[in-house]
């Protein structure tokens, strides 16, 4: 029998052993960083002159505090629902006076509505986050938290960091085919335009991974032609547009094939392609299943499917945000956003390419 103090000591070591193993792992709660466009958005633009926001009700009537934040939300937006599958708090956009200091740790979420690839997509909505000024955010980031802990645990924050980047459907719907005979759509066929757009993409996450990301989810564009105000706007019978589901269905596998080859080039799972196509397109096709009673008309808006202008206080409001795919002409509910959430979680391959986010969160848990 061991003495009671060898017994007491020794469960003090085993205790500040656990203790140890512990401190370093709540210190090191993973931090979190959102790029791209309005999908992702959560505030940025309310802090600039344009007119791509949404901080005025009806929007955020679902938000915990029922109040407009800047999401294109009735509630959570995708970001909010990965906090929380992550286990941290709500991102606060770069521009917030409030990200400073130790909330500075979490990460920061640099999206801007109206962006897309291209600096010239989203020029009608003047002063955004454009895609190149987005990373130089993160630099000046990063130039900030490494004066607050220096620069080698700086690195280890961003190297283990998750990262989210939401953009290309603006390059499309308010570049390409805003008007017809775009200045973009005169230079390229769709064919050759969407080549285009994967090389420029390409630089963009190259960059970021320059910058030190190293878990990067990368959406691909939802159903473009099947929105409530591409319904309102191109359809006669309620069928999806044709032209832009061809944009959407040229685009998506070829976003997937350079994230493999990066990949391969890189010789590591850096770029995680997520099948946000493939999630939309299955409430579209079969909203009951998913418990909404319309995928076509929009939540909030006005027109054929509520889906022209913009979603404001005079609009058509639904009364039961949760029977809704869409909550305004382009942005899914938050109900829809909990589903791609979900899918990016726990999807299979067909989904989330090589592997999805449960899968990497708990591969990371064990180095
Ligand atoms: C966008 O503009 C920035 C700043 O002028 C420039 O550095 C960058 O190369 C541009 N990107 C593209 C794709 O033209
Ligand atoms: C996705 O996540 C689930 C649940 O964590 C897991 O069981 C499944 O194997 C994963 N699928 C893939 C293809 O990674």
């Amino acid at each position: 029998m061991a003495s009671p103090i060898i017994f007491m000591s020794s469960l003090v070591l085993a205790l500040v052993m656990a203790l140890g193993s512990l401190a370093p792992q709540a210190e090191a709660a993973r931090a979190f960083f959102v790029f791209g466009d309005s999908l992702v958005d959560n505030g940025n633009n309310n802090y600039l002159a344009t007119t791509a926001r949404a901080d005025s009700p009806p929007y955020g009537i679902d938000f915990p505090t029922h109040r407009p934040t800047g999401r294109f939300s009735n509630g959570l937006n995708i970001p909010d629902f990965i906090s929380q599958a992550i286990g941290s708090e709500f991102l606060l956009p770069y521009l917030s006076p409030q990200l400073n200091g130790q909330r500075l740790l979490d990460g920061a979420n640099f999206a801007s509505a109206g962006i897309g690839i291209l600096n010239d997509t989203g020029f009608q909505f003047a002063n955004i986050i454009r895609m190149f000024q987005q990373l130089d955010y993160f630099e000046e980031y990063q130039r900030r938290v490494t004066a607050l802990i220096g620069a080698q645990r700086t690195q280890q924050l961003v190297n283990g960091a998750i990262i989210l980047i939401t953009v290309g459907g603006n390059d499309f719907v308010n570049n390409y085919y805003l008007v017809p005979y775009s200045v973009r759509s005169r230079q390229y066929s769709l064919p050759d335009y969407v080549k285009f757009l994967i090389s420029e993409y390409k630089k963009l996450l190259t960059r970021l991974y320059d910058l030190g990301a190293r878990r990067i989810l990368v959406t691909g564009t939802g159903p473009l032609g099947c929105v409530p105000a591409e319904l309102a706007m191109r359809s006669r019978n309620g069928e999806c547009s044709a032209e832009l589901q061809r944009a959407a269905s040229l685009y998506n596998p070829q976003l997937t094939r350079m994230l493999d080859q990066l990949n391969s080039q890189y010789g590591s799972n850096i770029y995680f392609a997520s099948n946000t196509g493939r999630m939309t397109a299955d409430f579209f096709n079969n909203p009951s299943a998913f418990g909404f009673v319309t995928s076509k008309i929009a939540c909030c808006g006005q027109g054929p499917y509520n889906g022209l202008g913009l979603c404001t206080p005079a609009s058509n409001l639904c009364a039961n945000r949760n029977v809704y795919a869409f909550w305004d002409p382009y942005h899914p509910s938050e109900r829809a956003n909990r589903y791609i959430v979900e899918q990016i979680l726990r999807g299979t391959t067909d989904y989330m390419s090589p592997m999805n986010l449960s899968t990497i969160l708990a591969l990371d848990s064990r180095t």
